[in-house]
């Protein structure tokens, strides 16, 4: 059994995040012990005696990291962004689920200058991309289904991170502006880098080392 200072925690979503991290963490030599899409479990051991997978919703991976219940974690930018992403570190772009972060609404109608409603789930991001720019909105926070929001008359304009723009057409919604491109991101909590260095070191070498032999492929 490894010692409790040496074990590794990697906070993970299902779904894409899972499907994309699974073959860098098996070029590292992680392989999980039960599939995390299936299993109810939360805690997956895996073939590597001092690391376990936690397996929790994609918006709470950064509080995990950032209060070291995990070592480390993959997660979208647009989530680590929202987090604010203190007491973490990023150490390296996986460069999976990529797309971009937006602001979406009718293609025919503009927005109007003054009393505009963004509905999404991306408060402070949102907040942040429109006191930059010195427009005043009212944000609505939704949990998903963001792109409903103008459809009912809840919002002017939504943002959301957009990918092929299939859902946006499918409900008559175009992407007005970007904010910003999004991809996956491993990243570690501050005292976990310092206390656990070694294996730390050693783990991020093989994901970087298979993200660069998949890029090249
Ligand atoms: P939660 O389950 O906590 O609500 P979620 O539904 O956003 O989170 P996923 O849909 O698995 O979780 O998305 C994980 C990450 O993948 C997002 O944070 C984003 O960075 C990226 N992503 C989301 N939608 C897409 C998409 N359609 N195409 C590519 N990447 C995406
Ligand atoms: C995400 C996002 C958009 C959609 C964009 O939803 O919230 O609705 O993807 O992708 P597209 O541009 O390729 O259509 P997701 O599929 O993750 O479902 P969710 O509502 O469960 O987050």
């Amino acid at each position: 059994m490894a010692d409790m200072k040496d074990i590794l925690t990697i906070a993970l979503s299902k779904g894409r995040i899972f499907k994309d991290t699974a073959p860098l963490l098996k070029a590292a030599d992680i392989e999980p012990l039960e599939d995390p899409e299936t299993s109810r479990k939360l805690i997956i051991d895996t073939n590597r005696d001092n690391v376990k997978l936690l397996v929790i919703r994609a918006t709470d991976v950064p509080t995990y990291v950032q209060h070291g219940a995990a070592d480390l974690g993959v997660v979208g930018k647009d989530v680590l962004m929202e987090h604010g992403g203190q007491d973490v570190y990023e150490l390296l772009d996986l460069q999976i689920a990529r797309c971009k972060l937006m602001v979406a609404g009718f293609p025919d109608r503009p927005l109007p200058e003054a009393g505009l409603k963004v509905a999404t789930k991306f408060v402070n991001c949102t907040r942040h991309y429109f006191a930059q720019q010195g427009r005043q909105v009212d944000v609505i926070k939704l949990y998903g289904s963001m792109e409903l929001a103008p459809l009912v008359g809840l919002a002017d304009c939504i943002v959301d991170v957009v990918d092929t723009g299939n859902t946006l057409r499918a409900n008559g919604l175009a992407p007005l502006e970007h904010m910003a491109d999004i991809t996956s991101r491993l990243i570690v909590n501050k005292a976990s880098m310092k206390l656990k260095h070694a294996p730390i070191r050693d783990l991020l070498a093989h994901i970087q080392a298979a993200v660069e032999q998949r890029n090249n492929a």
